[in-house]
């Protein structure tokens, strides 16, 4: 019962290349494995369009979506293969370090190259190394995220929440 486990941060994976194919899927199943080098995980299961372009290229885009691109972040959920991008409106521009385009319109991205895959189960978990960021200087202020910036997390099907914040130990 993974569900047990929610809420999750909802986050979107870039493949492919621009001029060639690209294509973006939603992804829950993402965590930080390493400070340093910065390294992260994504499962990614065999059957996603996503999965063939990441074994291809060895590279992909983790692009942090907002509350108000959740129409878009529903469509690369629930749609397989690039076609689904002619009904979304993901503005992508050039990486620096990976072909892989990033979004320009998502609160941040990290390129990442695959330093690591391993079959675990149903899934197939991608490591990867974190080459280049890039954010909103508004949804990050003092290296933390601001969260009138609506970062997104996933619930259920198609529920989904945003966040507020609690002190502990309380402000002063
Ligand atoms: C909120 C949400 C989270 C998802 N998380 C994952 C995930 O972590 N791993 C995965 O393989 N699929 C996940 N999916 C399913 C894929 O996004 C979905 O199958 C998508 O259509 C794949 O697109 P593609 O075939 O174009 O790559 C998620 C879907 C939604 C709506």
């Amino acid at each position: 019962m993974y569900r047990l486990l929610y809420p999750l941060r909802t986050y979107l994976i870039v493949s492919g290349r621009i001029g060639e194919e690209v294509n973006v899927m939603t992804a829950d199943w993402l965590t930080i494995v390493s400070a340093n080098p910065f390294l992260i995980a994504t499962a990614i299961a065999p059957t996603r369009y996503t999965y063939k372009l990441i074994k291809k290229y060895g590279e992909f885009v983790v692009s942090v979506p907002s509350v108000n691109m959740l129409r878009d972040v529903w469509i690369a959920g629930s749609e397989h293969g690039p076609g689904k991008l002619s009904r979304t409106e993901f503005k992508f521009t050039r990486a620096r370090k990976v072909s892989t385009p990033i979004i320009e319109n998502a609160l941040a991205n990290l390129e990442c190259r695959v330093v690591g895959e391993h079959v675990y189960g149903d899934h197939v978990l991608f490591i990867g190394e974190v080459l280049a960021t890039h954010y909103r200087e508004s949804a990050f202020k003092d290296n933390e995220p601001v969260l009138e910036a609506g970062f997104l997390a996933h619930i259920a099907w198609n529920k989904f929440t945003t966040f507020q914040g609690v002190f502990y130990p309380p402000e002063k």
